[in-house]
């Protein structure tokens, strides 16, 4: 079996790291193609190096550009490699152009697509990265989803259990393992006294690079109006290269930076940024990763968005959307710092995303397709059969998979109570509504 791995950007680099370390461990022949997205050392190579995995087998250097020029300018490249190497799956993760690219080449060829953090949706489709995954979804053979919240959104979608992977996010794999790596390097001290900070006391870890805030010169005065208010904060903000742009576009990186709270660092490495986080009082952010890396580090969240794909971190209570506004912004960070039952009941939020097994149940379920053929993709054979649609209430001790079979049909939702559930092959159906497709 042969496995190749798009990825383009930091985030795709730091979550793929588990899988790709899994599937050399097992032996399994694998490439790593890189689109280039991210081209600078602190956005890209370092990752590879602090994350211990091999450097990709290609880059196609597309480099940055408009979302058209960029996307096709991967779909080209992407294509020359898959008709080269021949993969049995590749493997995209998330949202970014990468997987766009990724996936709409992969299934053109006919190969299998693995979406690893499937089925997450901001229902908003003003961000590229919602139409990206989407899109990645719509063509995906199997599905390799954080939590149950997200699976129920692709079966609101109307697609197939069957394939419905839920695998944790690897992300929680890559935070515990490395965090140990770092402690065990003595990076803490080291780290820290490179970022040439003398108190390093009332931490507040700020990213942020989402068009929606730093593209728009009213949204990022606002967050840089509540900045200069929470002076009693030792902020650090490792800039992001696009929002170093903007910034001085608008006139704003100075002002920001003469702050005396305030210190603008270059990104940083993993390790280093996972000390820095976890040794955080309070993260402000509208990245999607540190979003789940807080409530894994159990550390209060305040999200600069007004809608997030991961709404399971806010209902745990680790994370707070405030969008832009500053009242709002200070108003939760004034209460996180001062109030601390609310800061411990938003530290103690359980995590959604999984033990830190991710990797391993992707490539157990990879390996599980392969041998059962399930990664080839070819025409049909069979002559479609009609079906029928229908609803019913199950009162007797009968699992989906007995269901299924007895009924030879497909369920698509359960309703325990007023309650969706996903439809796993062993849920016990007693009890409960479902709707179904029964083959004649
Ligand atoms: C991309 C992803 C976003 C992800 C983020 C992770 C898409 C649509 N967006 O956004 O989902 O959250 O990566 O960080 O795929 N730049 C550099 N050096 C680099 C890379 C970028 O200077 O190595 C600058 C360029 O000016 C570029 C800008 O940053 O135009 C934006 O880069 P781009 O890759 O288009 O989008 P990101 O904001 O990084
Ligand atoms: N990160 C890092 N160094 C930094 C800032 C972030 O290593 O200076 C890591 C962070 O731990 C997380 C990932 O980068 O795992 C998030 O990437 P980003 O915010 O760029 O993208 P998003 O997750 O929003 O797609």
């Amino acid at each position: 079996m042969k496995i190749a791995t798009i990825l383009g950007t930091r985030p795709e680099i730091i979550k793929m790291a588990p899988i790709i370390d899994e599937i050399s461990k097992r032996g399994i022949d694998q490439i790593i193609l890189h689109t280039g997205q991210h081209y600078d050392k602190e956005m890209s190579d370092n990752f590879f190096r602090d994350l211990e995995i091999p450097t990709p087998d290609y880059n196609i250097h597309v480099g940055s550009g408009t979302h058209g020029k960029q996307t096709g300018l991967m779909m080209k490249g992407i294509e020359e490699v898959l008709i080269e190497e021949k993969p049995d799956i590749v493997l995209v993760q998330g949202d970014t152009n990468a997987v766009l690219a990724g996936a709409l080449v992969a299934s053109k060829l006919h190969i299998a697509i693995g979406h690893v953090e499937a089925g997450l949706r901001s229902f908003d489709m003003t961000m590229p990265e919602e139409i990206n995954r989407r899109a990645a979804d719509v063509t995906s053979t199997m599905y390799f989803i954080p939590t149950e919240e997200s699976a129920l959104n692709l079966l609101a979608e109307g697609f197939s259990h069957k394939n419905l992977l839920i695998t944790g996010n690897t992300v929680v794999d890559a935070c515990f393992r490395h965090l140990e790596i770092a402690k065990k390097r003595g990076f803490e001290e080291e780290s820290l006294a490179e970022l040439d900070i003398e108190n390093m006391d009332n931490i507040l870890t700020l990213t942020m690079h989402r068009a929606e805030n730093v593209d728009v010169k009213e949204r990022a005065e606002s967050i840089i109006s509540a900045l200069k208010e929470l002076s009693d904060m030792n902020i650090i903000f490792p800039i992001h290269p696009r929002t170093r742009h903007t910034l001085e576009s608008f006139g704003l990186f100075d002002e920001l930076n003469d702050l005396p709270h305030v210190h603008i660092v270059k990104p940083l490495g993993y390790l280093d940024f996972l000390l820095l986080t976890s040794k955080s009082t309070l993260i402000l952010t509208d990245s999607g990763g540190l979003q789940e890396e807080a409530i894994t580090l159990n550390v209060p969240a305040l999200t600069l968005r007004y809608n997030t794909e991961r709404p399971e971190t806010v209902t745990a209570g680790g994370n707070i959307l405030v969008g832009s506004d500053k009242e709002v912004i200070l108003e939760n960070a004034t209460k996180i710092l001062n109030d601390e039952e609310f800061a411990d009941k938003m530290r103690n939020a359980e995590n959604p995303y999984g033990s830190g097994d991710s990797a391993k149940l992707t490539v157990d379920a990879i390996q599980d397709y392969y041998k059962k053929g399930l990664l080839d993709i070819k025409a049909p054979e069979d002559i479609m059969r009609s079906f029928t649609r229908k609803m019913a209430s199950v009162d007797e001790d009968i699992t989906v998979g007995e269901f299924e079979d007895g009924h030879n049909s497909l369920i698509h939702m359960v309703f325990d109570g007023d309650k969706m559930r996903f439809p796993a092959d062993d849920l016990n159906l007693n009890g409960m509504m479902i709707n179904y497709d029964e083959r004649e």
